[in-house]
C-alpha cells in the first residue's frame, strides 16, 4: 500500500499500521481534489492489503487540514457542484472497513475537521484546534460539520461552532467528547500508532464487526441497532478467532488470532 503519492506520505511505522501524513504544509494541508483522490486511493489499497490492520492519519504540527481548498473552490458554480456532485468523493472514507484513527495536531478546520470525524478514533495534541468557520465564507459545511459534529457534541455546541465559526481547543473537544483523548505535547503520531498496533493484535474480523456496529448506532434505532449488534454477536461463534480467544482465556495464555 506504500504508493508514491504528490501530496501525502505513505508509510509503514509498525507492523500491522499504515501511517498516512497529508502533505501540502505550505497550504496547511488544505483539501485540494488530487489530495483527496490520492487519500482515497491509499486508504483503499491499506482496506485491501492483509498486512494492514488499521490506518494512522496525520497532517502536520501545525495543521491537520485548514479545510477544502478555498483557492480551488472559489471559482466553482452551482451547476458544476450539482452535475459533479462536487466534493461527494469525500464519503469513500466512510467506506474503509479497517479502523482510521486521526492524530490531530493544529489546525482541523472546516473540511478537515470532517475528515476527522470521518475517522473513528480521534486523538488529540496540546495545540489541536476544531472548528467549522465555513460560515465566515458564506457557505456551510458540506462533508459532516453539521451532521457529525452535532451526534458528536450536542446541539448546542454544533450550532454555536457552525454560526459563529467559534473554534474549540484540544481540552474543550475532550471534554465535549470529539475526541477520545488528549496525548502529551509531540507524541500524538506515536500514541495513534500505537493504538493501531494494539488493534493489529485483536481478530481482525472481530475488529471490523466492532466498527460496523459502532457506525450503525448513528444510522438505526436502538431496537434496530441492538439487534444488529446482536446478530454480528452471533456471527462471531463461526469464527476461529471466538474459538481461540475463548479457550486461550480458559487455559490462561494469550490468544493468537489468525483472523479466521
Ligand atoms: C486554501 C489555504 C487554506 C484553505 C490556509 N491556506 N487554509 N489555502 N484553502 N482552506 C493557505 C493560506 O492561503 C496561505 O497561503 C497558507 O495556507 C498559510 O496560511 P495563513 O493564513 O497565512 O496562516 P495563518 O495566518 O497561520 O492562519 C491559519 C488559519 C487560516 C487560521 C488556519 O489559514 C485560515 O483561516 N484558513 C482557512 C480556514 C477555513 O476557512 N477553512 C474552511 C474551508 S471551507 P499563502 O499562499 O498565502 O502562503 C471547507 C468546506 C468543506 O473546508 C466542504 C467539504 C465537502
Amino acid at each position: 500500500s506504500i504508493g508514491s503519492y504528490e501530496n501525502i506520505l505513505v508509510s509503514q511505522p509498525a507492523s500491522g499500521v499504515t501511517l498516512i501524513t497529508l502533505n501540502r504544509p505550505k497550504a496547511l494541508n488544505a483539501l485540494n481534489s488530487a489530495l483527496f483522490r490520492e487519500l482515497n486511493d491509499a486508504t483503499e489499497a491499506a482496506d485491501a492489503d492483509p498486512s494492514v490492520s488499521a490506518i494512522v492519519l496525520t497532517g502536520s504540527e501545525k495543521a491537520f487540514a485548514a479545510g477544502a481548498d478555498i483557492k480551488e473552490m472559489k471559482d466553482v458554480e452551482y451547476a458544476h457542484a450539482y452535475k459533479t456532485n462536487f466534493l461527494g468523493h469525500w464519503t469513500k472514507l466512510t467506506t474503509i472497513k479497517k479502523p482510521i484513527i486521526a492524530a490531530v495536531s493544529g489546525f482541523a478546520l472546516g473540511g478537515g475537521c470532517e475528515l476527522a470525524m470521518m475517522c473513528d478514533i480521534i486523538l488529540a495534541a496540546p495545540t489541536a484546534q476544531f472548528g467549522q468557520p465555513e460560515i465566515n465564507l458564506g457557505v456551510i459545511p458540506g462533508a459532516g460539520g453539521t451532521q457529525r459534529l452535532t451526534k458528536a457534541v450536542g446541539k448546542s455546541v454544533a450550532m454555536e461552532m457552525n454560526l459563529t465559526g467559534r473554534f474549540i481547543g484540544a481540552d474543550e473537544a475532550a471534554q465535549r467528547g470529539l475526541v477520545s483523548r488528549v496525548v502529551t505535547e509531540g507524541s500524538v503520531v506515536d500514541e495513534a500508532v500505537k493504538v493501531g498496533s494494539i488493534i493489529a493484535k485483536k481478530s481482525q474480523i472481530a475488529i471490523q464487526a466492532a466498527k460496523e456496529g459502532v457506525n450503525a448506532s448513528f444510522e438505526l434505532s436502538l431496537q434496530e441497532g441492538t439487534r444488529f449488534e446482536r446478530r454480528l454477536f452471533h456471527s462471531l461463534f463461526a469464527t476461529k478467532d471466538q474459538k481461540e480467544g475463548m479457550a486461550a482465556f480458559a487455559e490462561k495464555r494469550k490468544p493468537s488470532f489468525k483472523n479466521e
